[in-house]
């Protein structure tokens, strides 16, 4: 991996790098007799990673991230979530990793729209994966498969120099019905990453 700071080009994910909080997140979760809606506040962090050069042919450039959600209702973190942004600047492609600790990962992948097309400044990135996808997929323990099983997963983030904001669907089968768990929130801008 190489990682030589300020040489590397973070193409769409540039505007990404650094410490975000909000405090104005709803999640809307599965219940066995409906739904919930939490309000919640959030952390998220993203860290220049370098890049990687993959089979001598492809080379992506890479931000790793942390977020920390919590309750506003009692302060308690009710999801942690971690993984990468890639970049593959030859396809124009934007991957998405990520892990929950409820044994679910996800490989989403997506293209980016930026709003001006001198710069990269302020731009939309939109990833997705589905479970039968061949490109781009999930994976999941027995136990989420047989009784909380996430079938899809789309991610849209709208980030500028001080603001971004984010939507994401994550689609389960739970309880005998699919059902849409949603979170968005809006973030700004607070620093550097420490
Ligand atoms: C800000 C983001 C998120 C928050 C705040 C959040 C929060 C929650 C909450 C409160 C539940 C209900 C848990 C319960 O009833 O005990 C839940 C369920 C679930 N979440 Fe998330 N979640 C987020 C994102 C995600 C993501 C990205 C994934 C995976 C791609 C995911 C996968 C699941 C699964 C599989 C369940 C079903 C487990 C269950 O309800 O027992 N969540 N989430």
């Amino acid at each position: 991996m190489s990682n030589t700071e300020n040489e590397i080009d973070y193409g769409p994910l540039q505007p990404l790098i650094g410490r975000w909080e909000g405090t104005k997140g709803t999640d809307l979760s599965p219940e066995p007799d409906g739904e919930e809606s939490t309000p919640y506040y959030e952390t998220l962090v993203f860290t220049e990673a370098g890049t990687v050069a993959n089979a001598g042919q492809q080379t992506l450039a890479v931000l790793r991230y942390h977020q920390v959600v919590k309750r506003l209702s009692d302060n308690e973190v009710f999801h942690d979530e971690t993984g990468y942004w890639m970049w593959d600047a030859a396809k124009q492609t934007i991957m998405h990793s990520l892990l929950v600790p409820r044994a679910v990962g996800v490989l989403a992948g997506g293209t980016y729209k930026a709003s001006n097309s001198t710069n990269t400044d302020s731009v939309e990135l939109k990833v997705a994966a589905k479970i039968d996808d061949p490109d781009w997929s999930i994976i999941q323990s027995p136990f989420m498969r047989d009784n909380a099983k996430t079938i899809a997963f789309s991610h849209q983030i709208n980030v500028s120099a001080n603001h971004l904001s984010y939507k994401e669907t994550t689609v389960l089968d739970i309880y005998g019905k699919v059902f849409d768990h949603t979170d968005e929130n809006t973030l700004n801008r607070c620093g550097d990453d420490h």
